[in-house]
């Protein structure tokens, strides 16, 4: 007889053909089999010659239905790729179409957002938001933040899950949660999750794990399909998340104050995203010329503003955790309060420079760099003329409104990082010390 019981982290009974197979994941049995059951906390299976029976540790039987596993063994092997990470940044263009296809609705000049959709009248009456993640999906909620609050004139800020809890946190009345998270497995999310419920506030999932533990445990939400994420660094999931802020926002937005001519322009450079990170992927030859000039650097700095300033912060983790390489992501106008200290001959510093209100500014935080000996790695808008001369290196990415540029921007970054890690010979998708799900505090 084999036992199964689940608290806490995530466990599942794949059901195959005379066989099965406990797991904590869909992506350990998909090869096997692809119907499975989702324990829930406090829940237990036994497996035995007879088959298997569900019941709750107390021993109270309880009936669970088969799920079918939506991917494909297909999904998560390498194919011609060396590692998931690269795969992964690669399929951006797929998943995003994927994430965004049947939600783009022309016709009607909005966004059609099947899992919340009962909810979006309540939503446009938001007093506040708040945004609860951990790692990169914190980062794609900073930049939610400048989404809802430019977009949906909506007051947003993003905490980290794991502080958000512990800070006995006030939830008024029309105060929505937003937990974002890839797994919908992060402990520290779902205890977020689990805190604001018990204040009061409604909370909503952006998760690309279905039927994970967060999907359940919030209101509504809406999923990312973005597809399984294998490698631990976390890529396609980002621009998901961030695809899905921006749909949110926007359709926010048309039903709060923004007109359906300005909504269309939106959602139609939305739907140019895809291609345009398709172009940005032939450059990857190019940024691994630059990671290699630079790969015995041990000290990076990822500065940015504006709607790309969580873009930093998700390159320099990008960077520090498949490479080791120490990196900082910055506002870049906070590098005169102390960090430009850091600032030695030769050591990179990549800013984003695209085009947008802050380019002037940000091209100020670039010569104050420069002038004390950083190298200049540009992330820029193709056709700067200018930038050229400014840089030691120049990485362009094509023009798009400011607050699309996130979901662009950040490919280069994480094509720097993956290249910089297999120069350093390291294990890009099995990084030291860290796992996919972070399913412990
Ligand atoms: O599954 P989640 O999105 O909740 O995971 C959150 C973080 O653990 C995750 O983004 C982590 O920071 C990645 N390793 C970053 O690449």
């Amino acid at each position: 007889m084999l036992i199964g019981a689940k608290k806490g982290s995530p466990l599942i009974l794949g059901v195959g053909e005379n066989e099965y197979i406990l797991a904590s994941d869909a992506a350990a049995i998909v090869e096997h089999t692809t119907q499975a059951i989702y324990l829930a906390d406090n829940e237990m299976v036994t497996v035995g010659p007879d088959g298997f029976h569900t019941k709750t540790i107390g021993n109270v039987t309880v009936g669970k239905d088969l799920q079918q596993i939506e991917f494909s063994l297909e999904q998560i092997e390498l194919g011609s790729f060396q590692h998931h990470m690269l795969k992964e940044i690669f399929e951006q263009p797929k998943s995003l179409i994927t994430c965004m296809g049947g939600r783009i609705d022309r016709r009607n000049h909005g966004i059609r957002l099947g899992g919340i959709a009962s909810y979006l009248r309540d939503l446009t009456r938001t007093r506040r938001l708040i945004m609860a993640a951990c790692g990169t999906a914190f980062h794609a909620g900073l930049v939610g933040e400048f989404l809802f609050e430019q977009l949906a004139r909506i007051p947003a800020e993003t905490e980290y899950a794991s502080e958000f809890r512990y800070r006995n946190p006030i939830i008024e009345d029309r105060t929505v949660v937003i937990a974002i998270s890839q797994s919908g497995e992060t402990l520290d999310t779902l205890a977020a999750v689990e805190e604001a419920k018990e204040r009061g506030a409604r909370v909503l999932g952006v998760v690309n794990v279905v039927g994970s533990s967060i999907a359940r445990a919030t209101d509504a939400g809406i999923y990312l399909h973005a597809g399984p994420e294998i490698g631990v660094a976390s890529t396609k999931a980002f621009t998901a998340q961030v695809a899905v802020l921006t749909m949110l926002a926007i359709e926010l937005g048309r039903r709060k104050h923004i007109s359906s001519d300005e909504a269309d322009r939106h959602i139609e450079e939305l739907s140019q995203i895809p291609d345009k990170i398709s172009t940005i992927l032939t450059q990857s030859d190019q940024i691994k010329e630059i990671a290699a000039a630079n790969i015995n650097k041990d000290n990076w700095l990822f500065l940015g503003r504006g709607f790309n300033y969580p873009v930093a912060l998700e390159g320099a983790l990008k960077l520090k955790e498949i490479s080791y390489i120490h990196a900082e992501g910055l506002p870049a106008a906070e590098m005169k309060h102390g960090p430009i200290a850091l600032i030695a001959d030769g050591m990179p510093a990549v800013f984003i420079a695209t085009a947008g209100p802050q380019y002037d500014k940000i091209m100020g935080n670039i010569a104050e760099v420069r002038a004390r000996g950083g190298k200049i790695i540009a992330i820029a808008t193709e056709g700067d003329q200018n930038i050229a001369q400014h840089a030691d290196h120049l990485i362009t990415i094509p023009d798009a409104p400011e607050f699309l540029q996130p979901m662009l921007a950040v490919v280069p970054l994480q094509l720097l990082a993956y290249h910089a890690a297999v120069l350093r010979g390291q294990d890009v998708d099995k990084p030291r010390n860290l796992a996919k799900s972070v399913t412990v505090e």
